[in-house]
């Protein structure tokens, strides 16, 4: 099967892209190199710099290549800039990203993949959340997201456009070639290691007066090679479905701190710093349905997500830059 793979130089695209690789897809990637890193698309794949928003080029790209499958990951993901900057996240995220649909539907593209988010529910009311938990996004970069499901939702109620929207709760971890490489890095674990590997003099833990066990926020860690299998069984899913993608289990800031610990065996230092604004307490995935009705099945723990994060920062202390 020939898929069009968008993102494919990022952080998650550039891990399907290999498993799809290993599970004999011929790929090919669009990727504007904006945050991607060419160095992360796999040597296998045909590579395309291009916009998502350039819709007569992708029109051709996916009539020359005889796309078959459309895996979307291209969009920017960072909640804070979401609340700075929203028009960036609804005119890429939505207005460039419908073009694609809108190619996608002139191709007559059998399955549509969405990276979406766990953004989408905002702050929950109900935890572990389930799929059909209202969604009410609090920043804008869940709203781009949550609109480009209805969007799909719409064209498979009129073109017959068939999609799968993956709602991802904590990506992390990395395969033995590709990683974790943000220019500006904002999550939880990818800046624990800086401290480990001492690039870093500490870890911000973002409260500690939670209503949790231990008073710090609780997140459903998934790794990405995890989340790239989900999207491979989703290719053969029949209809429109949205699946949750988390393991079930949350962990605290600090247990993640205390397994890095562990695993690195170096002392991470931390300071107490205020609440960082719009952070839920808790997120944590009802992941069962896609267990069902699937057979997808998560096999990455925190300490075997720790280990493999560890070893690519180890490997590749500077990222994809090796300057
Ligand atoms: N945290 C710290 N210190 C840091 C960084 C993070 O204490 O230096 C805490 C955060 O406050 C949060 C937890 O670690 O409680 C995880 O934070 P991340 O930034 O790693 O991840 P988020 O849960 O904020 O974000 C994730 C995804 C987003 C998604 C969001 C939904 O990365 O794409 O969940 O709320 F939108």
């Amino acid at each position: 099967m020939n898929v069009l793979v968008t993102g494919g130089a990022g952080y998650i695209g550039s891990v399907t892209v290999e498993r799809l690789i290993e599970k004999g897809y011929k790929v090919f990637v669009v990727d504007s190199l904006e945050n991607g890193h060419i160095e992360a698309v796999h040597p296998e794949a045909e590579f395309f710099q291009c916009n998502i928003g350039a819709q007569n080029e992708l029109d051709r790209i996916i009539k020359s290549c005889q796309i078959e499958a459309i895996l979307h990951f291209a969009a920017y993901a960072l909640v804070g800039e979401s609340m700075e900057n929203p028009g960036k996240y609804f005119q890429n995220n939505v207005f460039n990203a419908h073009k694609l649909i809108q190619a996608a539907v002139e191709n007559k593209i059998k399955k549509f993949i969405l990276s979406s988010t766990c953004a989408t529910y905002g702050e929950p009311s109900q935890v572990p959340i389930p799929e059909n938990h209202p969604t009410n996004p609090t920043n804008p970069y869940g709203e781009s997201k949550l609109m480009l499901e209805k969007v799909l939702k719409w064209y498979h109620k009129c073109h017959g456009l068939e999609y799968v929207a993956l709602r991802y709760f904590n990506a992390c971890g990395a395969s033995p070639n590709y990683g974790e490489d943000h220019e500006i890095e904002t999550h939880l674990i990818p800046i624990i290691l800086e401290v480990a590997c001492g690039q870093r003099e500490l870890i911000k833990i973002f409260g500690d007066d939670y209503p949790t066990a231990d008073g710090t926020c609780i997140r459903d860690y998934i790794h990405i090679i995890d989340l790239a299998d989900a999207h491979i069984l989703a290719l053969d899913v029949k209809g429109s479905k949205t699946y949750n993608l988390g393991t079930g289990k949350g962990y605290s800031v600090k247990e993640v701190i205390d397994c890095v610990e562990q695993v690195t065996g170096r002392k991470i230092k931390t300071k107490l710093d205020q609440r960082r604004s719009g952070d839920p307490a808790q997120l944590v995935a009802v992941s069962e349905t896609i267990k069902n009705e699937l057979g997808w099945k998560p096999i990455y723990n925190m300490e075997k997500i720790i280990q493999s994060a560890w070893k690519w920062k180890l490997t590749n202390p500077k990222g994809y830059n090796k300057n």
